[in-house]
């Protein structure tokens, strides 16, 4: 069903880099037309910025009130369907996650149908996290050291391609959409009633509590789901790394030499200048 890993590639389709023998560019073609339902979530998310999980958990709580169900396996990639059958099949309510630009997504969305929540992490500790699930993900390849993966990620060679243009093609169309903004570095408990008041359910005190105890970083690494360890070896190789990895807001400094910093920051001054986001860069 999965092929060798040395077949997995990059392959750029309508400027995006698409993982050739994980994505088809016609599933991708065809979400352009997928039928919204107002009830809808869609969670996006650069690549490593983490939170699906405690988006996850909270939505679970707004459909079924109790944490039965809280696996990572039922929130589905829109990018990993096989066909627009599979998505229209799915009962209402429904969720999916998804690393993709704006471009691809639904039209519906921009009828104000569904709802999008954009997940942000501050990009310096994107890069590092995705430099060690560069070593971990066996369909991407695994560099040679970070230096060599700094200039990729500055050069948007990457799936998920420049975080710079994902972030402002979400954010700079926010007001079409039933569209809220979250970032990594906020407060688990203030994440969770925020996810919760945009679904328009207030949690109980109780409730509350359990979501953010199951989406805890620690809770977390425990937790298999969350880990993808039931995605075979040949895609994610288990010895070499973990989802849940360190799970902390500055880890970039221990990586950044202060020349990469500098440009970084430069780059970032320059390319979001026109953007009011700001991040948490260390804490
Ligand atoms: P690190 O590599 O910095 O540890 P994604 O789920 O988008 O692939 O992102 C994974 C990153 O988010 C990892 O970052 C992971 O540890 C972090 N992460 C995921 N869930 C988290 C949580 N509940 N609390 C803190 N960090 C979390």
């Amino acid at each position: 069903e999965y092929q060798n890993a040395l077949e997995y590639k990059l392959v750029l389709h309508r400027g995006f880099n698409l993982i050739s023998g994980i994505h088809s560019p016609e599933v991708l073609d065809q979400i352009h037309n997928f039928e919204i339902r107002d009830s809808d979530v869609f969670v996006i998310t650069y690549p490593k910025s983490g939170k699906r999980e405690n988006i996850a958990a909270t939505w679970y709580y707004y459909v079924t009130a109790t944490n039965d169900q809280l696996n990572s396996e039922r929130v589905p990639w829109i990018e990993l369907l096989d066909s627009e059958k599979q998505f229209v099949s799915a009962s209402s309510p429904r969720i999916h996650v998804s690393h993709l630009p704006y471009k691809f997504m639904p039209l519906g969305l921009k009828q104000k149908k569904g709802k999008v929540i954009y997940v942000a992490r501050n990009p310096k500790d994107v890069l590092v996290s995705y430099f060690h699930f560069h070593k971990f993900a066996n369909m991407l390849e695994t560099p040679k050291d970070f230096d060599t993966f700094f200039e990729k990620f500055m050069e948007g060679n990457v799936f998920g391609n420049c975080w710079f243009e994902h972030v402002k093609s979400w954010c700079s169309h926010n007001d079409e959409m039933n569209f809220s903004y979250i970032t990594y570095e906020e407060m688990i408990k203030v994440l969770v009633e925020r996810i919760a008041s945009f679904l328009g359910r207030n949690l109980t005190p109780q409730q509350l509590n359990d979501v953010v105890e199951h989406s805890t970083f620690k809770n977390m690494k425990n937790n298999p789901q969350a880990n993808y360890q039931q995605v075979p070896v040949n895609l994610l190789n288990h010895q070499q790394g973990a989802f849940m990895r360190k799970g902390t807001v500055g880890d970039w400094k221990n990586y950044f030499t202060v020349a990469q910093n500098e440009r970084f920051d430069k780059v970032y001054q320059q390319k979001m200048k026109d953007v009011p986001l700001s991040f948490i860069w260390d804490m």
